[in-house]
């Protein structure tokens, strides 16, 4: 028996309307499908505009038919401040997941985790089983692949990332990266990146592109699309993107091996409608499928 795959990577319109988030605490609750992003992933902390005091429970709902899909239990870790505005960082301590059925669900988990502890030195995410399981349940929200743009003289680069997203509530915008990306420096000295939405059928160049997290672009001539300036940074951005957003950083610190960075947009153009490359659970895909109604695979 072989287990899901852990991603499923997938085209969906953005925003993604195909799952809700919902935070609970003490008898309140806020939708916060476009308020929570991940802050780190080792350990796994959860960022949102919500102060929902020190312990809550977020919820993720298929939003056709109100299911709930599975669940992260959120113990407060700290409060962040930024501009005058502060944000609430969770660390899961738990979580589940209804997408399969018992016992396919822990049989599932547990071929996952074996296999993960079998890939361990070449497992990228540099984090143990229990954690990526409750990684896969924060995806249940499928998230948008983005690339971003960095750009100083002689140290550009342009590389993938999904663990980024809106804290609609305070108006910033979050990214975590790991601390030991190269573009981290640039970043922390630039203090500016561009972020372009990349179409579905993009998956393969996206992906050949990660390899810009070790190294950085020679550059902006060699890569295998076209880019133009962005509106008011001048950084190139994909011409091709669905989107492209320039974000001013405004705040950045350390938590566990990620940088997480707080940013305010400065533009945003929206410029062709059409499917973005998302990444999700495996395990949601399979109960997509088993609904009749799956995400359409990449
Ligand atoms: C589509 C895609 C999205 C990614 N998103 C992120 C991200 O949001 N944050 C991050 O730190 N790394 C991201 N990565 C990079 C990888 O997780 C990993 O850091 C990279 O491949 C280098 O791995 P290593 O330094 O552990 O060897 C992404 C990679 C791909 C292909």
């Amino acid at each position: 028996m072989r287990p899901l795959p852990q991603w499923s990577t997938v085209a969906v319109d953005p925003p993604q309307q195909v799952v809700t988030a919902t935070l609970r605490w003490g008898g309140n609750s806020a939708d916060v499908t476009a308020d929570h992003t991940v802050a780190s992933l080792n350990p796994l902390v959860i960022a949102t505009s919500i102060d929902a005091g020190q312990r809550a429970v977020l919820e993720y709902h298929d939003r056709a038919s109100g299911r709930l899909l599975g669940v992260l239990r959120l113990v407060q870790m700290a409060a962040i401040s930024a501009e005058n505005t502060s944000l609430t960082l969770y660390h899961v301590a738990a979580g589940g997941h209804r997408c399969l059925v018992w016992p396919r669900r822990s049989w599932n988990a547990w071929l996952q985790n074996r296999l993960m502890l079998k890939n361990l030195a070449t497992n990228h995410l540099n984090t143990d089983p229990a954690a990526v399981q409750k990684l896969m349940i924060a995806y249940l929200c499928p998230r948008p692949v983005v690339l971003v743009s960095v750009d100083a003289p002689g140290r550009q680069n342009i590389f993938p990332m999904d663990l980024i997203g809106p804290l609609e509530r305070s108006g910033f915008f979050s990214l975590a990266l790991r601390s030991t990306n190269v573009s981290v420096p640039t970043m922390l000295e630039q203090r500016k990146v561009v972020l372009s939405s990349m179409p579905a059928a993009t998956k393969a160049v996206v992906y050949k592109l990660g390899a810009h997290h070790k190294e950085p672009l020679t550059n902006w001539d060699a890569l295998p699309f076209a880019v133009r300036p962005s509106r008011a940074f001048g950084i190139p951005a994909v011409a091709a993107a669905l989107r492209v957003r320039e974000l001013a950083i405004v705040h950045s610190q350390e938590i566990g091996l990620h940088r997480f960075f707080l940013c305010r947009v400065v533009s945003d153009e929206a410029l062709v409608e059409g499917a973005q490359l998302h990444h999700t659970g495996g395990f949601h895909q399979a109960y997509r499928l088993r609904q009749g109604m799956p995400l359409t695979e990449i």
